[in-house]
């Protein structure tokens, strides 16, 4: 029997990547390419849906190449950014418009008349989401009110709307399927979070036409297969999920009350509810974790906008640091950050404040202030931003006992510590940091039968991982967490 391997394609914000597992969870190689950010006017970014497409077909190319063909890929697995739109032609399969990203902030006005109309109540109670910018469905309306392209394929019912798991499956299949998972539907606004398929009251509210919509799936299963042209045989696609759905899979919080964060471009809060359906009193956000054999598992959802594009934003915009690796030595070479904070409301803030319009704040700056200073407050808001989910999640009844970081940002050792100081709460971090893309092999696995279960799957594919308790002083938490209470009111 040939030894097959799981293809992961990782499409996040700022890069898609290709990797490869065996069986047992052992990565086996990896293609990664860099995302071309569009920032056309304050507040929205866009990506090109094409070159999303090209470069993760490349990458995919590498690592098929690299395991030896598709004969030896036993199935794929997609993970992606989440809430992003594409809106392409059905019949062409060429996108209308760039990509409106989950960060982008133009429907704000769309959302607050929304919310003045009364609807968030409604809205909350179908979705577990909140109005606001982030999610697809508004960004939709935006593309059928303001593009003309989009507009005319409605018209013409040639027009298929998706989030980027979607455009991938579409283009993976040569356009044989129009399919979402229920766990990236569930982003869209547009779905109820246990209704079996897309709201009419929602798409109505929106704008949106069910029939320019994928059809809602399982996250594994036989999903589809890939066109034969693309590598040279067809490949099954047996797992689909959202990014940090699947990256709460990858850490293996499978159980009711298991929680994750991945710093990533953002950083994202998940708590397994199983199978009750997650409502929260303190402005967190219900969501689908995943749907198997049509049955769903949810989450409780703190999302925080900025996280490792701060430290990018640091790096590329301001010229402070040369790598994100340096934030580390620098926090660690002064003994506080001199009464330096930061707030990175770069675009906007999300949970718990949800204010699309705040904008972000450096604070506490004197002719002492180095950039090590500023790279230590960069760190220091990451462990803020926890802090304030923490309390949400503990009034909304879901204390945390420990919690389970990932993504690129958790490899700073400096910030791990940090978080778990600031929370009070031991800190565990996976020694191989790659959860989301782990996560998604799972799915795949599961999807395809090589594993009979994700809890199978999880007790042979997750390894080993490291623990940070908590060591600071009452005081000094106390210091730090009001002068961040502080800065947080200049916003
Ligand atoms: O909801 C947005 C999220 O999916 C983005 O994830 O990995 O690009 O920070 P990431």
């Amino acid at each position: 029997m040939i030894d097959q391997s799981i293809l992961v394609l990782d499409e996040g914000t700022t890069s898609t990547r290709a990797m490869l597992f065996a069986a047992d969870g052992t990565p086996r190689g990896t293609a990664q390419e860099e995302l071309t950010q569009h920032y056309p006017k304050s507040g929205w970014v866009e990506h090109d849906p094409v070159e999303i497409w090209e470069k993760t077909l490349r990458c995919a190319r590498a690592v098929v190449e690299q395991a030896g063909g598709a004969d030896r890929i036993a199935a794929i697995g997609i993970t992606n950014q989440r809430e992003t739109v594409v809106a392409w032609d059905r019949q062409t399969g060429k996108p209308l418009a760039r990509a409106i990203v989950w960060q982008d902030r133009r429907t704000a006005d769309f959302c607050r008349a929304l919310k003045d109309a009364g609807r968030e109540e409604m809205v909350q109670e179908k979705t577990g989401l909140l109005l606001d910018p982030y999610f697809s469905g508004t960004k939709m309306r935006w593309l059928l009110d303001n593009n003309d392209a989009v507009s005319s394929a409605a018209e013409a019912d040639r027009l298929a709307f998706g989030t980027v798991e979607s455009w991938l499956a579409w283009q993976l299949t040569a356009g044989e399927r129009h399919i979402t998972d229920a766990s990236n539907a569930s982003r869209t606004q547009l779905l109820a979070l246990d209704g079996d398929s897309w709201d009419d009251e929602l798409c109505a509210l929106m704008g949106v036409p069910v029939h320019a919509l994928p059809r809602i799936v399982d996250s594994a299963g036989a999903l589809g297969e890939t066109h034969s042209d693309l590598f040279g045989a067809p490949i099954p696609i047996c797992g689909m999920a959202g990014d940090q759905q699947a990256a709460t899979i990858g850490q293996g919080c499978l159980a009711e009350g298991d929680t994750k964060a991945t710093y990533g471009t953002g950083a994202f809060v998940l708590t397994n509810t199983g199978k009750r359906l997650p409502h929260s009193e303190h402005r967190m956000l219900g969501t689908v974790l995943h749907q198997l054999e049509g049955k769903r598992h949810y989450a409780i959802e703190g999302a925080v906008f900025v996280a490792g594009s701060l430290i990018q934003y640091l790096r590329d915009t301001l010229g402070l640091i040369d790598s994100a690796e340096q934030t580390e030595e620098l926090a660690r070479s002064i003994e506080d950050s001199g009464g330096v904070v930061i707030v990175p409301a770069l675009s906007g803030l999300g949970a718990p404040h949800w204010l699309p319009d705040a904008r972000g704040i450096i604070s506490g700056l004197g002719f002492d202030t180095g950039r090590a200073h500023i790279a230590r407050a960069a760190l220091e808001a990451m462990a803020h931003q926890t802090f304030d989910l923490a309390s949400a999640f503990a009034a909304d009844g879901c204390a945390w006992t420990g919690l389970k970081i990932d993504g690129g940002m958790a490899a700073n050792d400096w910030m791990a510590q940090d978080i778990a100081d600031l929370l009070g709460v031991s800190v565990t971090r996976p020694d191989f940091v790659e959860t989301t893309a782990l996560g998604a092999a799972m799915l795949a696995a599961v999807g395809c039968g090589l594993h009979v279960s994700l809890e199978h799957a999880a007790g042979t594919m997750i390894g080993s991982r490291q623990t940070f308790d908590p060591q600071m002083d009452d005081g000094v938490r106390a210091a730090r967490l009001s002068r961040w209470e502080a800065a947080l009111g200049k916003v």
